[in-house]
């Protein structure tokens, strides 16, 4: 039951960290990422089992480089540097690191030079992703070369005696053909862990934590509909069952049957005590002949906190607020000198205020998304609010380009709806990231039967995506988009043309607005 190992990841600020936390978590091992500049005082709480160094974008000698304490290495628990954290492995215990002559970046073959606990299982060459311009070219004084690659003379050290090990490459990337033996063998055989976290035991562990903090008080919720705040809402539920109200605010800008649909969900399916509060009217009251998307989003923002507030207070004896908040969200991002920082924008609605002046409950603080979706299951949430594809918190509003009105998101409904059916019907919803379509308010003409006509476009959105940072259009069959161009024109009045939206993320948005 419970947490019996725990696995520390340090953050340089490598764009695979949270990948390695991924990989690990799939051993069934517990983990955590703290960035490099963690307090040793706290790393030495954390208590954990083993420690990995992530990867990161600088190099060890420059002046601003992430450098953490040498005393980390005296902690007496197995160690493992991956590409940046090797290199600062070596630089700290007196080994050289220098440029590369050449930067490495992509596939490269592994070549193993002698035996090790680490590297078994991987033959003796095997393809090894690589991504580092700068290379160890004296190893500490106790360590081992265990192999190396054609322009990579160190590409896996260790010195087995202190359980201190370190590869150049990325074992948790896919392409690194023995990643998942590397990492394994470092939990299991290196390391001593058992692989026996379950999300059974995180869901009852959870549970009992949550009724032991509330000690018999209300908590409330705001339900999206989306899958996040439902995982919580339902653990939460099973905590403290009647004492969890839950609001849901309808703001006029879902999809089409969307807000009667969960509503029902949520009452049938998983007795929620939820109040739904149909705020329509007001959110397109305010929404009227706003054009700019930023103020668009500002005002729907501060509507729902408004209404939100207004149901909350409405409950007498409320000390807690719950919230789906998601373990990315919480890992403080490391910011490294001289790296492209990837911008995340945090447009979450149910950022919720803090003068309502309720201690939070945060369920799902430590998953990963894909973690959630495996507990929903297990919590017996139905399919479709599982896999649910994304869909943002100003909902429709940012998807109609320019003024929002009853019209526009009648047509806009109506063309969604249309969409994905047919992205379902082509087995594609859950293959790609989103499908969705935008309504540009721009009138181009046509011919429909004899007559000219003038109307709106509509342009359909689909991307593939691992995350929603980056994004590529769907390579969708000329078939798919054909029955939706078709579908939208012969079914929706107002619309005369069909465009497709090639463009990837960066430099476009998944959203047009
Ligand atoms: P962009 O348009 O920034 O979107 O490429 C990335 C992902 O975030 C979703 N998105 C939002 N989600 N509130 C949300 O909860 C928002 O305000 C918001 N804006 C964008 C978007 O659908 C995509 O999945």
């Amino acid at each position: 039951m419970g947490i019996n190992s725990k696995i520390l990841i340090i953050d340089f600020g490598s764009q695979y960290t949270q990948l390695i936390a991924r990989k690990i978590r799939e051993s069934k091992v517990y983990c955590e990422i703290y960035p490099y500049n963690s307090p040793l005082s706290k790393i030495k709480q954390y208590n954990a089992n083993a420690i990995i160094l992530s990867g990161g974008p600088s190099s060890v000698y420059d002046k601003n480089a992430p450098i953490i304490s040498k005393d980390l290495f005296k902690l007496n628990v197995p160690f493992l540097g991956i590409c940046y954290g090797m290199q600062i492995m070596a630089h700290l215990l007196g080994g050289e690191v220098k440029p590369a002559k050449n930067r490495e970046y992509g596939h490269s073959k592994l070549e193993i030079l002698r035996k090790s606990s680490l590297l078994k299982g991987c033959g003796k060459s095997s393809l090894v992703w690589m991504s580092h311009g700068d290379v160890i070219v004296k190893i500490p004084t106790g360590f081992k070369i265990t192999a190396q690659t054609e322009t990579c003379d160190t590409a896996a050290f260790e010195y087995p005696e202190k359980k201190f090990y370190g590869l150049q490459f990325h074992p948790e990337v896919v392409h690194t053909e023995c990643g998942t033996d590397i990492l394994n063998n470092f939990l299991f055989k290196i390391s001593g862990v058992k692989g026996d976290w379950e999300l059974e035991d995180f869901i009852s562990d959870k549970v009992g934590e949550i009724r032991k903090k509330t000690g018999g008080a209300k908590a409330i919720c705001a339900l999206s509909g989306g899958v996040d705040s439902t995982v919580a809402a339902v653990i939460t539920d099973r905590a403290i069952g009647g004492n969890l109200k839950c609001i849901f605010v309808d703001n006029g800008l879902l999809r089409e049957s969307e807000a009667k649909s969960v509503m029902k969900y949520y009452k049938e399916n998983l007795s929620l005590n939820v109040k739904s509060v149909n705020a329509s009217a007001l959110f397109l009251k305010e929404l009227k002949g706003v054009t700019d998307p930023e103020r668009k989003r500002k005002i729907i923002g501060r509507l729902f906190i408004k209404i939100f507030e207004k149901e909350a207070k409405k409950i007498k004896g409320v000390n807690f607020l719950v919230q789906g908040t998601l373990y990315p969200d919480v890992i403080e991002s490391v910011k490294v000198f001289g790296a492209s920082s990837v911008i995340k924008s945090h447009h979450n609605v149910g950022g919720l205020p803090k003068k309502l002046n309720l201690k939070l409950i945060e369920p799902l603080r430590e998953l990963f998304k894909d973690e959630v979706r495996v507990i929903g299951k297990k919590l017996g949430i139905p399919e479709e609010i599982i896999n649910r594809q994304p869909f943002p918190g100003p909902g429709l509003a940012i998807r109609i380009i320019g003024a929002v009105d009853k019209k526009n998101l009648d047509i806009l409904r109506k063309a969604d709806a249309i969409v994905t059916q047919e992205i379902k019907a082509a087995g594609l919803y859950d293959k790609i990231w989103q499908s969705f379509p935008v309504l540009v308010p721009v009138k181009t003409v046509g011919v429909m039967g004899d007559k000219r006509s003038y109307e709106s476009v509509v342009a359909i959105r689909a991307v593939t995506s691992a995350d929603g940072m980056t994004a590529d259009f769907a390579k969708l069959d000329y078939d798919i988009l054909r029955a939706c161009s078709s579908r939208i024109i012969s079914e929706i009045k107002g619309v005369n043309r069909v465009v497709y939206d090639i463009t990837s993320k960066p430099p476009s948005t998944i959203e047009w607005e």
